[in-house]
């Protein structure tokens, strides 16, 4: 049997509770993925920590041999804002043994061109967190644009944000960055709270993750209890797994439910900071669709893929 070509992807994370759970899942897929680099921004916690998360949590899975490559320290214009829910390290209360090993001599905009080029015109970035890796990526490298194939964000919203009324959080950190990437030509698809809210992890769902008893399974599960409880001891947010989603849509996007629209985001105004602003009624046709967004999703589908990923794809080690 022929066999299938691999997606080369690079993945950029501001890991974060739901990051890693994230990574966690997109490293049970490396038979399908030809992972180029991982990359880390500042966002949910500053960069040491996300960094530090990242490279830790790739290494404990055994993913030595995946360059991790540290990214921007801040938004390109603005003070870092960092989010308080997944606590001071990033992880809550889990706790990844350190990596012996260090990061790649290239930053995270120079890992992703470096992919780039590798796979002109096939390369998939999946950005979970503020995409100031990318926005550096595409001023320092102008070509890069017509050598990524697909950006996916977890980013963003159509109706009403997390972060302010307008705004989701990886938006508001750094509108800037958000505005660079959907303007840049890139083909984006958006993958935001309007169908990220509506995954709250079930607890027939960690609880399937955990019988699996695979590595991968007990350190997503640890991260998983640390979110329930921050919602129930602190009042934090629910235990959305928000970055998930966004891997999902590149392996499994039957889920979603996706349209284009041409999108913008506010970088200026006084209360919609990151705002990402689609043009619903067609009222801007001269201005190309450039987002493709996910609008809806099939929540008991998106769960039962989750399950088989950890219940078909990890081995007791
Ligand atoms: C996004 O914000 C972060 O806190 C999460 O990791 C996710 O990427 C949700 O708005
Ligand atoms: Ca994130």
């Amino acid at each position: 049997m022929e066999e299938r070509k691999k997606i080369p992807v690079v993945m950029d994370f501001d890991t974060g509770t739901d990051d890693a759970v994230a990574l966690i899942t997109a490293l049970l897929h490396r038979d399908m993925l030809d992972v180029c680099a991982v990359t880390a921004v500042a966002g949910n916690v500053p960069l040491e920590a996300t960094a530090a998360n990242t490279l830790n949590i790739v290494d404990a899975l055994g993913h030595t041999d995946i360059p991790v490559a540290k990214g921007a320290d801040k938004p390109l214009k603005r003070e870092l804002h960092c989010a308080i829910s997944h606590g001071k390290t990033g992880l809550g209360d889990v706790i990844v043994p350190d990596s012996e090993r260090g990061f790649y001599e290239k930053d995270a905009a120079d890992a992703i061109y470096e992919a780039a080029l590798a796979h002109e015109g096939e390369l998939f970035v999946l950005a979970t967190g503020p995409q100031t890796n990318l926005a550096i990526a595409i001023q320092r490298h102008l070509d890069i644009v017509k050598l990524i194939k697909r950006v996916y964000i977890m980013g963003g919203c159509l109706v009403g944000g997390n972060m302010t009324q307008a705004s989701e959080f990886n938006a508001y950190v750094d509108p800037e960055a958000m505005q660079i990437l959907f303007r840049s030509g890139v083909d984006v698809v958006m993958v935001g709270l309007d169908v990220t809210l509506q995954t709250e992890l079930p607890i027939w769902v960690r609880d399937r993750v955990e019988a699996a008893g695979t590595p991968e399974a007990k350190l997503a599960v640890q991260v998983m209890d640390f979110m329930i409880k921050r919602n129930k001891e602190f009042g934090y947010d629910v235990a959305n797994l928000h970055d998930v989603v966004a891997f999902c849509a590149i392996v499994n996007p039957s889920v979603l439910k996706l349209k284009r629209y041409y999108v913008d985001v506010e970088t200026e105004g006084t209360i919609t900071r990151g705002m990402t602003v689609a043009d619903f009624r067609d009222v801007c046709p001269d201005k190309e669709k450039n987002v493709t967004c996910a609008e809806d999703i099939d929540v008991e589908g998106f769960w039962n893929w989750f399950v088989d990923v950890f219940e078909k794809r990890g081995k007791r080690r």
